[in-house]
């Protein structure tokens, strides 16, 4: 009989709860018991290490759907993995991990992470060496390499989508337009994702330069005195300062375009699972299960080309842009952008949506 972990880390998104409860229901059957690390490493770090053990009835299917992590995604306390990074305590943090390993006595780990927390185990990965590590990709930011899909995206541009689409209705009544900031980080997917299902007028992304004075004059010719301008968080104008939403709506105003600023913020990382992320999240759990039992390590689930298959963590970590942290530089994340081949940005153009200087 294996014994195996499972944790969140980073950022939470809707679908986590879906995947956690799959691989409990996919190893209850293979014979496994499952342990849940509470907050991520943070708990994980902890002495004696924050676990629970799953049974039937901990996470019933009823609450699969629902948004956040049941096992937490990490909390602040005396020792977590920021504050060691920002303090260099990396190496205590790291040693401590290894130590709550050995004391859990796992066969396995499967970590539900993003690019940052995939990219540390691989980079600090002596701390997995005792045991099997499987990595499943979760973010709304879709910027992790090698994979076409991440659980919690679908949902993510479900809830941007749904709260376009009422912005749009009080846009059309008061004659205005709508600056609207999605998250993202420097990944741009989730602006030109919800921009093309809300039939937005602009989609603005960090990947793609823009001109204002072309922004302008596209609204200024729109056939609708009213539409939407999403706007990626990572977008940046030379010369200032600030959240981008209010940097282009105040140059808006100073065109004479009536215009109002809107943050979904956090809804973003809300709402049920979509039933496209759990599905996404079914496979993967069950490819996560696979992959154990193949005695498989360091690898990381991923879709490529439909199928659900595993990537090594180091092709993952050496296919996207390296990069690190300026406040910590000594760590490292491997990122993938919207690429120029993407084809919704040909749509985009044909549909009559800026997109900023494609040429
Ligand atoms: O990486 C996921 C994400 O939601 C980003 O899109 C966003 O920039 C960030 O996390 C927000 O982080 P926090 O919840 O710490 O504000």
């Amino acid at each position: 009989m294996k014994k195996i972990g499972i944790m969140t880390t980073g950022g939470d998104c809707s679908g986590l709860n879906t995947v956690i409860q799959r691989l409990y229901k996919g190893a209850s059957l293979l014979g496994w018991k499952v342990i849940g690390i509470l907050d991520g490493t943070d708990g994980l770090c902890e002495n004696p290490p924050q676990v629970i053990e799953f049974n039937d009835g901990t996470l019933p299917i009823e609450s699969a759907r629902l948004a956040g992590s049941f096992l937490h995604n990490g909390r602040v306390h005396a020792l977590n993995f920021e504050t060691a990074a920002k303090t260099g305590k990396l190496d205590k943090f790291n040693k401590q991990l290894r130590k709550s390993l050995v004391e859990l006595k796992l066969d396995a780990m499967i970590l539900i992470g993003g690019n940052g927390s995939i990219s540390l185990a691989w980079c600090n990965r002596e701390i997995y060496s005792d045991l099997q590590l499987v990595c499943i990709p979760k973010t709304i930011d879709m910027d992790i390499p090698l994979t076409d899909k991440t659980i919690g995206f679908d949902t993510a541009v479900q809830q941007l989508t749904s709260f376009c689409d009422q912005l749009m209705l009080t846009a059309r009544s008061h004659h205005r337009w709508f600056v609207t900031q999605t998250m993202g980080r420097e990944c741009g997917q989730l602006a030109l994702n919800a921009g093309i299902a809300i039939g937005a007028s602009a989609i603005l992304i960090p990947e793609i330069k823009f001109d204002i004075n072309s922004l302008i004059n596209h609204i200024k010719k729109s056939p609708t005195d009213y539409g939407i301008i999403l706007v990626s968080e990572g977008v940046s104008l030379r010369g200032h300062s600030g959240r981008p939403a209010d940097i282009i709506s105040r140059k808006l105003t100073a065109a004479g375009i009536v215009n109002r600023t809107a943050y979904p913020e956090h809804t973003q990382r809300v709402g049920d699972t979509t039933a496209s992320d759990r599905i996404l999240a079914t496979r993967m759990a069950d490819c996560a299960l696979h992959a154990i039992e193949n005695n498989e390590t360091y690898v990381m689930t991923a879709i490529k080309d439909c199928q659900c298959k595993t990537v090594s963590l180091q092709k993952f970590f050496e296919s996207g842009s390296i990069t690190s942290d300026p406040n910590i530089p000594n760590v490292k994340t491997s990122d993938a952008y919207v690429s120029p081949e993407n084809p919704l940005l040909d749509i985009a153009t044909h549909m009559g949506i800026y997109i900023g200087e494609t040429k």
